[in-house]
């Protein structure tokens, strides 16, 4: 799994620019789906059609990550840009960012007269190696993710962007190991999730689910002087019971603790007190839907090293295929 994951973590694809990432998880499920097409945003939707009596499903992992795009650019090239999605400028300084062409930049900031402090945003800038404008083949507009390498330590996985490219692996994972589902169910990579969840909100109008489930990262309580909350990472898949934009389906929350219960799988509940996912969308969409989120537990979220658990991504694998392959009763 971890030649998967570091081919998705280390790829480009900030909110609004996922193609990249599109065609890198184009191959991996389409020998899993009935069907596969991309809608008019850039949501890839593949379709896996249930044997039975079941429900309408929709499963929800995004590909896109945060990022910069460039607002300005000086007469000596150095780029000025803004945020895409929720960048924190405590995360910023020596950091190195890729553009779509591969082009690296490296970010600093305006001097700093109070070391205690730090510049917001807009006092940062990006160099990417030219000595003027005119030398620039970065343009106002272009955009960038952040760049670092995939690293592994044992069972600990670290990365740019697990937000949310483990929430994508664990749905192409799942495909690959869902033997039947009497459900029909739409596996959608969804865009602009970092944004305010707008590529999941318009495919869950077109599909219209009756379940729809969020794969995606959550916080976790166990580093030094957190914030206090009851997910730790390795300790299992987090079952979401609330966040800020979402109170998930109890009838849900009932059958993803039912499910990991039977099969001993490790499971945590969240109570995220800030942040929301795919499932807010999937969840007021159309009529509405019985909405839920299976969270893969991660430290250092929004920064350049976020860090999940082997385990708690296997279990999370393990949890969706049990919760999938029977019938659900909400
Ligand atoms: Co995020
Ligand atoms: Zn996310």
């Amino acid at each position: 799994m971890n030649d998967l994951i570091k081919k998705l973590v280390e790829a480009y694809g900030p909110s609004g620019f996922e193609d990249q990432m599109r065609d890198l998880i184009r191959p991996e499920i389409e020998p899993f789906a009935g069907e596969v097409r991309v809608d008019a945003m850039g949501n890839l939707i593949a379709f896996k059609k249930g044997s039975g009596e079941g429900l309408r499903i929709m499963l929800a992992a995004h590909m896109d990550e945060i990022g910069v795009m460039v607002s300005h650019i000086t007469k000596k090239g150095f780029l000025r840009f803004t945020n895409i999605g929720g960048v924190f400028p405590h995360t910023l300084l020596g950091n190195r960012v890729q553009f779509a062409d591969g082009t690296v930049g490296l970010i600093y900031s305006d001097r700093i007269e109070d070391r205690s402090k730090v510049h917001p945003l807009n006092k940062h800038y990006i160099d990417v190696g030219v000595s003027s404008k005119d030398e620039c083949t970065v343009k106002v507009g272009d955009a960038a993710g952040f760049k670092r390498d995939f690293l592994a330590q044992g069972n600990r996985l670290t990365a740019k962007s697990m937000d949310d490219r483990i929430g994508c692996v664990v749905a192409i994972e799942a495909m690959k190991q869902l033997e039947s589902s009497p459900h029909d169910l739409y596996f959608v990579f969804s865009v602009q999730e970092e944004v305010g969840t707008r590529g999941a909100q318009a495919a869950a109008n077109k599909i219209l689910p009756d379940v729809g489930i969020a794969l995606d990262v959550t916080l976790t309580g166990d580093m030094p002087e957190a914030r206090t909350m009851a997910v730790n990472l390795g300790e299992g898949p987090a079952i979401k019971v609330k966040d800020s934009g979402m109170i998930a389906h109890a009838g849900l929350v009932r059958a993803m603790r039912e499910r990991a219960e039977e099969s001993g799988i490790p499971y945590q509940f969240e109570v995220l007190d800030g942040g929301s996912t795919d499932a807010r969308s999937m969840q007021i969409a159309g009529p509405g839907s019985a909405a839920g989120c299976i969270s893969i537990p991660c430290r250092y979220v929004h920064s350049q090293s976020e860090t999940v658990d082997l385990n708690d991504v296997k279990n999370s694998v393990n949890l969706l295929v049990e919760l999938l392959s029977k019938p659900l009763n909400l």
